[in-house]
């Protein structure tokens, strides 16, 4: 699955802060998360449970393989080479730089 079949993921926020939508890829759910929610909690409400713990970017429980789009890195558990590689996402505290990031859950 190539990131250029997933325009949606490529697509740049507006607001660094607003809204975004994360794509579930064994499922096709596609999940809002509201400004001022986490990530983790829009899966919680949508019945995704992913495993947490200090829910502050930096223990790594969280730790989320990524298909499409981009994260906005809010964590101080990834590398910078781990950033660079675009393929991780901290859910508990990270949002997102594209309009939807596809996640492999
Ligand atoms: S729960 Fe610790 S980094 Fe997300």
């Amino acid at each position: 699955m190539s990131a250029s079949a997933r325009p949606e993921a490529q697509a740049p926020l507006a607001d660094p802060n607003g809204s975004f939508e994360i794509e579930i890829a064994s499922s096709g759910l596609i999940i809002e998360v509201a400004p001022g929610q986490s990530a983790v909690d829009a899966l919680a409400a949508a019945g995704i449970d992913v495993p947490v713990s200090c829910e502050q970017g930096i223990c790594g429980t969280c730790v989320t393989m990524v298909i499409a789009g981009e994260p906005d890195h809010r964590d101080m558990f990834l590398s910078a080479e781990d950033r660079a590689a675009n393929d991780l996402f901290t859910p508990c505290c990270s949002r997102a730089i594209s309009r939807r990031l596809v996640l492999d859950l």
